[in-house]
């Protein structure tokens, strides 16, 4: 039972063919980071433009490379929210305009329960299924937020970021420091060569619901160390190199980064995990978890990776394969799959939602 997936939702044109919820079949990612990298962050219009130019040959390669034809394929699940409206709506309309055209059932999907979904893929795949109820974080550019999952994939949203998401963080401060975007895989790469204990930042206090999470504090405190030490040169340096120099290699941000700077991308990174895993652990505690989940495009950090397989945590934990981490298709079709198998289809009238919430609180 073959699902095609397509998701539009950011800077990622993505589709792919998913067979039974579990075998990724073919998954393809056009990627428009060239596009918006110069600009340090995504440009709305011009990702609807790529959008635009990429969904129907993403899609052709997906199936193309599933050996498949429109025939061979049981639904079409788009992304329809949440994310950028004008990209939402590129994925969206697409997929129904085939599944009219083609005469398939239609299943909107939620981009948060996808991410969760890229994780499910690959423990049922690998024979290691999730035990319930889990706990998942999901932790990107645009989301932070815990949730409890159900057998039945219910969600409750137990806490979420009240300003910045920890990918937002990662990207604000690489900016900051005259980095590439996106932000997260450079500081990553970096900050294994700094003292993630050389600058000391203060743990966010949460009142109120203290699972939820907040990191526009710590991007101050980067900006106020940064101020204080004037660092205009260096962070010149940087970006002239990035001029020319598109995709420096780790050598290369080396030789550009001096020793207090590694040290200040490995602090702020260990407080960021830090900050994650603690209120993760403390929601799988309340919630009595039987799995931990982490997805979306932070759970790529070698850092969170590192911290989680040594923290004691209630529960075993599960990270998705970094393919599954940032954003594609295959998890969007394998999120489909329970809906299918429930007959939860969209009518052609689905729309596509920028503020689309996956549960309540
Ligand atoms: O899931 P994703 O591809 O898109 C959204 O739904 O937002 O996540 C992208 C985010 C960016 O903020 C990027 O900096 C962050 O994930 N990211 C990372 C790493 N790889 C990607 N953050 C920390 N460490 C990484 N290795
Ligand atoms: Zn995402």
């Amino acid at each position: 039972m073959r699902i095609l997936g397509i998701e539009s939702s950011c800077d990622e044109t993505a589709a792919a063919v998913v067979e039974d919820g579990a075998a990724v079949v073919s998954s393809v990612v056009a990627s428009q980071l060239s596009t918006h990298g110069p600009y340090g962050g995504v440009v709305p219009e011009l990702a609807s433009r790529e959008h635009l130019r990429a969904i129907v040959p993403v899609v052709r390669a997906a199936l193309e490379r599933a050996g498949t034809d429109f025939t061979g394929l049981a639904a079409v699940a788009a992304t329809a929210g949440p994310g950028l409206v004008g990209s939402l709506l590129v994925g969206l309309t697409y997929a129904k305009s085939l599944a009219f055209a083609r005469g398939l059932p239609l299943i909107a999907v939620n981009h948060i329960e996808g991410h969760i979904h890229a994780v499910l893929l690959e423990a049922k795949r690998e024979g290691l299924p999730v035990r319930f109820p889990a706990l998942a974080l999901v932790v990107s550019g645009g989301h932070t937020h815990l949730f409890e999952v159900s057998e039945r994939f219910d969600y409750r949203l137990l806490g979420k970021t009240r300003d910045d998401a920890a990918g937002e963080a990662f990207d604000k401060v690489a900016k900051l420091l005259g980095f590439s975007y996106p932000g997260g895989p450079v500081i990553d790469l970096l900050a294994p060569h700094g003292n993630p204990r050389a600058v000391r930042f203060t743990p966010a206090k949460m009142k109120g619901n203290t699972l939820d999470f907040s990191f526009s504090g710590l991007k101050t405190a980067v900006l106020r160390w940064v101020e204080a030490r004037g660092m205009r040169e260096e962070i010149d340096a940087r970006r002239r190199l990035l001029k020319t120099t598109p995709h420096p290699g780790t050598e290369q941000w080396l030789e550009a980064t001096p020793p207090a700077t590694l040290d200040l991308l490995a602090s702020f990174q260990r407080t960021v995990v830090d900050e994650l895993l603690r209120r993760a652990t403390a929601a799988a505690e309340q919630i009595e978890a039987n799995a931990m989940i982490v997805s979306g495009g932070v759970a790529c950090n070698t850092g969170l990776r590192a911290a989680a397989r040594e923290a004691r945590l209630p529960c075993p934990v599960y990270f998705p394969s970094p393919g599954l981490s940032t954003d594609n298709a295959a998890m969007i079709a394998a999120a489909a799959f329970p809906k299918y198998e429930r007959g939860e289809f969209s009518g052609l009238d689905a729309r596509a939602q920028a503020n689309l919430t996956l549960a309540l609180q």
